[in-house]
């Protein structure tokens, strides 16, 4: 039964490229069965739909999840045809689960023709019949125009197909407002800007760059080093590129070291060395008292550019130095079309749970980014904004311009995990990564600042597409499920009644959630609070709900600093002791 229902376990050996090693990784994984990912539609599934409803008397099962957050749980119920009440106290687990539980239900089976500007576009509609499988590239070829000129009839197109077109189009105008800020030089587009933080010398006063390493590409075929040298006035340093680093050492450790050496950055754990005076000038904490009184800088190092072979590293030109600071002057201008402006809301502080920023001074959601950065995610959120009005002109019913607004905005905090100024650059790959990969927000030495507006890592146009890809699978769902209804409200407040209630709570001290999720909820609300009246509601506050004192009442994990220091309070959550003058929250 369990392996008609679950499927076989099976494992299988992966082989896996680690710091430029091949390992063998072992892995499990099921075959088979009713539950596997893919079977939504097939008579298995139906089968033990109904075999579910027998065993509640021929009705659906009632199914509540209090702590939905992603929204695993109501989602297997949903798909095992349960009506499941998805609840959640955070407005970014409440949008999450909107996108994976709500639309693709309502919109499930449901397509519409693509937009005029997407049919004529020739890019968009090659990708679009290459990647929704209809032609071949061979077929692309011969009958693109055929298709575009209306020869050839064009299907209407599910939900997933319309967040790509609407994409398409804001990167579209977004390319336009950024041109200048992301130039391309020598036909070359920029892949990535490789920064450090910047910190004055102790001892000489000379800028130290705060570097971990100075590798750049670590490969078995490709190895580059950054070299840095004091400069003339030894005010600072210059750096150069060393693009054919030699394999030095006879055995795995000799070489292991000698790389170590060639790519030695500037901090160690016991603080940094100055390269101008060569002096261990600097410990940890005197980098945090700089950083608290506004003394860290930022220094561009390196530029990563597409060449004709692949990924090539230049120095940065002088319009490239100038132009990230130039662009803060048009930030006024790009955010009066934001609601709420620049995200100037506060970081939670330095004692809360996983959150080490602060420490350094980085104390406001704004200051986690360049000043380019900042202006490329306003434009691209202005215009994501202004998709609504084109989308009523060309007649989308208002169920499907808000699911499309919904899953953009999706688009854009998935950017915002790559914009900023805590991605770092990969040496293996290599490329850009993206930021949160914990459950802590600490801070990023060498940062890497992507292009949002090209199609490789750390841009927008493949951050949507991702969401596309997940929502390809959502919409092909069945659409006689029950979409589960979503609640933004505490699990502590008045529940429904159900048949089951199957939960994932937080994990106490493990996970400050509502303060990660601030740093994607800011921006979040910039795209959608204004799309809905239910979206007003729960987006009505600048910041994810913490704990709430008076109504003794908020996110359920132990951070004492939550509760002014007090670490038993902390753990008691919102059940009142005996005596106690609080609130009987039943
Ligand atoms: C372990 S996570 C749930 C993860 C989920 N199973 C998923 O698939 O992503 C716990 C969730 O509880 C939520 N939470 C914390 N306190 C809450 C409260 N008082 N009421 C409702 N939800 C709360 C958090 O926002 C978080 O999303």
């Amino acid at each position: 039964m369990l392996e008609k229902i679950g499927g076989k376990v099976v494992t299988e050996v992966q082989k896996k490229k680690v710091s430029g090693k091949t390992i063998e990784v072992v892995k499990e994984r099921t075959e088979g069965g009713v539950l596997h990912w893919g079977n939504e539609n097939s008579p298995d599934m139906d089968w033990f739909r109904e075999e579910i409803k027998k065993a509640y008397g021929g009705r659906a099962p009632r199914v509540l999840d209090p702590f939905a957050g992603g929204g695993a749980i109501p989602l297997e119920a949903m798909r095992l045809g349960c009506e499941a009440t998805a609840i959640d106290i955070n407005p970014v687990a409440w949008f999450i689960l909107k996108c994976t539980l709500e639309y693709p239900q309502k919109l499930a089976g449901q397509a519409r023709p693509l937009p005029k500007f997407a049919v004529e576009s020739p890019e968009f509609m090659e990708a679009f019949l290459k990647g929704s499988g209809r032609l071949t590239k061979k077929q692309v070829e011969k009958e693109l125009a055929q298709y575009q000129r209306g020869l050839f009839p064009l299907p209407d197109v599910d939900l997933a197909w319309h967040v790509r077109a609407w994409g398409w189009w804001v990167l579209h105008q977004a390319r336009k407002d950024l041109e200048r800020s992301y130039p391309t030089i020598d036909g070359k587009p920029t892949v990535a800007y490789l920064w450090a933080r910047t910190v004055k010398c102790k001892n000489c006063r000379a800028t130290i760059p705060l570097l971990k390493t100075r590798w750049l590409c670590k490969k078995d075929n490709r190895r580059v080093v950054l070299n840095m040298e004091p400069n003339h006035e030894r005010t600072g340093v210059v750096f150069s590129i060393a693009d054919i680093v030699p394999v030095v050492g006879g055995n795995a450790a000799q070489r292991r070291e000698h790389d170590k050496r060639v790519g030695a950055g500037t901090m160690s754990l016991s603080g940094v060395t100055c390269p101008s005076c060569k002096s261990p000038s600097m410990t940890m904490e005197d980098i945090r008292l700089e950083g608290k009184a506004g003394r860290l800088g930022l220094l561009m190092m390196c530029v990563v550019v597409d060449g004709k072979d692949g990924k090539e590293f230049r120095q940065p030109t002088e319009e490239e130095l100038v132009i990230p600071t130039e662009c803060g002057s048009l930030l006024d201008r790009c955010f009066e079309d934001v609601p709420f402006g620049v995200p100037n809301e506060p970081i939670a502080d330095k004692e809360a749970l996983g959150i080490r920023i602060p420490l350094y001074g980085i104390n406001r959601w704004s200051m986690l980014y360049t000043q380019r950065q900042l202006l490329a995610l306003g434009t691209i959120i202005k215009h994501t904004r202004s998709a609504r009005a084109r989308m009523s002109i060309e007649g989308y019913p208002s169920v499907w311009s808000e699911a499309i607004e919904m899953y953009l905005a999706c688009g854009v905090d998935r950017l915002v995990d790559y914009a900023n100024m805590n991605t770092k650059w990969k040496i293996d790959v290599p490329t850009i990564n993206n930021s949160i990969s914990r459950f802590v927000i600490q801070i990023t030495w060498d940062c890497a600042e992507g292009n949002p507006t090209g199609n490789l890592a750390g841009s927008y146009w493949l951050c949507l597409n991702r969401i596309a890809v997940g929502l390809d699978t959502l919409v092909a769902f069945p659409s006689g499920l029950h979409a589960p209804t979503v609640v933004n409200q505490s699990a502590t407040t008045k529940l429904p009644s159900v048949d089951l209630v199957i939960t994932d709570p937080p994990y106490y001290a493990a996970i400050p959630y509502s303060d990660l999720m601030d740093w994607f909820y800011v921006w979040l609300r910039r795209c959608v609070w204004d799309l809905s009246d239910e979206s007003k509601l729960v987006m009505s506050s600048p910041l994810g709900p913490k704990w709430n004192t008076d109504q003794c009442d908020g996110e359920l994990i132990d951070d004492s600093s939550r509760h002014s220091g007090d670490a038993l309070r902390s753990k008691r959550g919102p059940i009142p002791k005996s005596g106690d003058q609080e609130r009987d929250v039943g």
